[in-house]
């Protein structure tokens, strides 16, 4: 049974709030000069990855406090009833089985009676096939040539994990074949991708669990008019539109070729999906190879999660930390700081998975709750926001947590470029985390020249308080297999967090209501309908649209 226990009803939860205060006193600074086994004690190594909470606001009383509270959340239960099957996802009565997809190991996972394991195994074999044939050039374009070109139409889920992974393993796409991703239903984002590719050395993947999706399925509507309008024939649709559907009536009925669907299941959520047949980009991009070192990289970490304890489980010691900061530091919002361009689209890819999953306000007993739950989960890679946000971040009035991810080694080594980009990352943190006092200021000033009425008027301005906390992980280089690991960890600290505010991560209501609305506006809007029964705003603002584009 899934637990039904929230991290404020703990015992754990009163000493919590009593040690928080300690910390109003306390700075990281003097726990580093007081302990020098602080960062071996606080970091951890899972399969070539270092993970580092050392630059944290804890203490060895703070983590057993921590995973005191996660063991009363009953978490490790929890961690079962996710791996096992059990429909976590309550509200739709629907098992979250991400883990499944990646199980390189014998142990059946069951769902309604059955094994899901060998139908996995069944699609990953598919599109194995699939993309070996295209990579070989057996399989191609109507003409006979080669593809060139693979366009995902997809949204949410169905767009953001695989854009960001083939973003982000650039340096191991295949020679020959160029990966693009559409998903706004801004008609910008298709003309702009299309406009120089050659329909017939191209393939579209229509990605949508639902395919009821309207931005994606206006896009494969638009998409086909192209395609047909470009000089290819009805016959040639079949070898060149793809589905990746759970929906494989409404993927036929598109005119998708029943051969050409490959098929995935209710139990894995949009925004987990990347590891099931929506990852069919990324495998054509890296190959079939690289997307079982994806696959394994991510089981690692399952494996890690499902057997560390708690006080050494990497993904529950970032979800208790960000717990701790959110609960009683005020730290609504997360910073996540790739150095590593490749990364860049880690951030937005995060959005989705954390807050769609904990951007909720109901408990699990249909309560409100008293409590903050999911922050806001933002970030951009270093050191562009060094020179933008991070400001904000080291003088600010807030407490923003920092993660730092970076590759110990470059895919692109030139000059000592990499060596300035890791250096401008451990000072970050390090700066972060040690501040600047007013004695390290006016020292400065003083040796400088300055008069002492400038000195003091200078001051307060060049003084950080520090104590900002952040996790740094590096990893050997940003390969398949790390990149794995890495967002298996985020996704499990998200289902941690959700465990101890006792909230559904896995459903996503908030997003209907919006699309509800959009429906009611669009004939509005488009002139076939009086707009009526909205706000006095909605209705001045469609007037105006109605105006402008009369
Ligand atoms: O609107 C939110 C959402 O349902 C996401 O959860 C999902 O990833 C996205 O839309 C796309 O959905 P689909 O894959 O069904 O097109």
């Amino acid at each position: 049974m899934f637990p039904d226990i929230n991290g404020i009803e703990t015992p754990a939860f009163a000493s919590l709030q009593q040690h928080a205060e300690t910390w109003k006193t306390q700075h990281m600074r003097a726990l580093f000069d007081q302990d020098p086994t602080r960062f071996d004690r606080f970091s951890f190594h899972q399969e070539g990855m270092l993970v580092d909470f050392s630059k944290h606001m804890i203490t060895d009383e703070t983590l057993t406090l921590l995973t005191d509270l996660a063991a009363s959340c009953q978490l490790k239960e929890a961690m079962d009833a996710l791996f096992s099957g059990e429909p976590v996802n309550r509200t739709e009565n629907r098992a979250v089985l991400h883990t499944a997809l990646r199980d390189q190991s014998d142990r059946m996972v069951v769902v309604d009676g059955e094994d899901v394991k060998p139908a996995i195994r069944q699609v990953l074999e598919k599109m194995r096939l699939f993309c070996n044939e295209i990579h070989a050039g057996i399989r191609t374009g109507a003409d006979g040539r080669s593809y060139t070109d693979v366009v995902n139409i997809g949204i949410g889920g169905s767009d953001l994990g695989p854009a960001m992974v083939c973003e982000a393993l650039k340096p191991f796409h295949k020679k020959g074949i160029r990966v693009h991703f559409v998903s706004n239903v801004d008609a910008t984002h298709l003309v702009e991708c299309v406009q120089d590719l050659d329909p017939a050395t191209t393939l579209f993947i229509i990605a949508s669990k639902t395919f009821t999706t309207q931005e994606t399925m206006t896009n494969a509507r638009s998409a086909k008019q192209w395609f047909l309008e470009s000089g290819m024939q009805e016959e040639d649709i079949a070898r060149h539109f793809v589905a990746v559907s759970t929906a494989l009536q409404e993927a036929q009925a598109f005119g998708i070729d029943p051969d050409n669907i490959f098929g995935f299941w209710d139990w894995v959520g949009g925004r987990f999906s990347l590891w099931s047949a929506i990852g069919l980009s990324i495998m054509l991009a890296i190959g079939a190879d690289g997307f079982d070192s994806l696959l394994n990289g991510a089981y690692a970490v399952d494996e890690h999660v499902r057997t560390a304890p708690l006080n050494k489980n990497i993904p529950v010691i970032m979800g208790l930390l960000g717990w701790w900061y959110n609960q009683f530091f005020e730290a609504r919002t997360h910073a996540v700081l790739p150095y590593d361009q490749y990364l860049e689209k880690f951030p937005a890819y995060l959005q989705q998975a954390d807050m769609e999953s904990n951007g909720k306000r109901i408990d699990r007993r249909g309560k409100e709750v008293s409590y903050p739950t999911g922050p806001v989960v933002w970030g951009a890679p270093g050191t562009n926001g060094q020179h933008a946000f991070y400001q904000l971040i080291h003088q600010g009035t807030q407490l923003i947590p920092c993660d730092f991810i970076v590759p110990a080694r470059s895919q692109n080594p030139l000059g000592d470029h990499h060596a300035i980009l890791l250096s401008h990352c451990l000072a970050q943190s390090e700066a972060m985390m040690k501040g600047k006092t007013a004695e390290e200021v006016r020292e400065e000033l003083e040796h400088s020249g300055m008069t002492e009425e400038e000195i003091q008027f200078q001051l307060p301005y060049r003084v950080f308080p520090g104590n900002i906390p952040s996790t740094t992980i590096i990893v050997p280089e940003c390969n398949a297999f790390q990149l794995g690991q890495l967002i298996a960890l985020y996704e499990h600290k998200i289902f941690v967090q959700g465990v101890l505010w006792n909230v559904f991560s896995f459903d996503q209501w908030g997003v209907e209501l919006g699309k509800k609305l959009a429906a009611k506006i669009l004939p509005e809007i488009s002139g076939r309908k009086e707009p009526s029964g909205h706000d006095g705003s909605t209705i001045g603002l469609i007037k105006e649209v109605l105006r402008l584009r009369s």
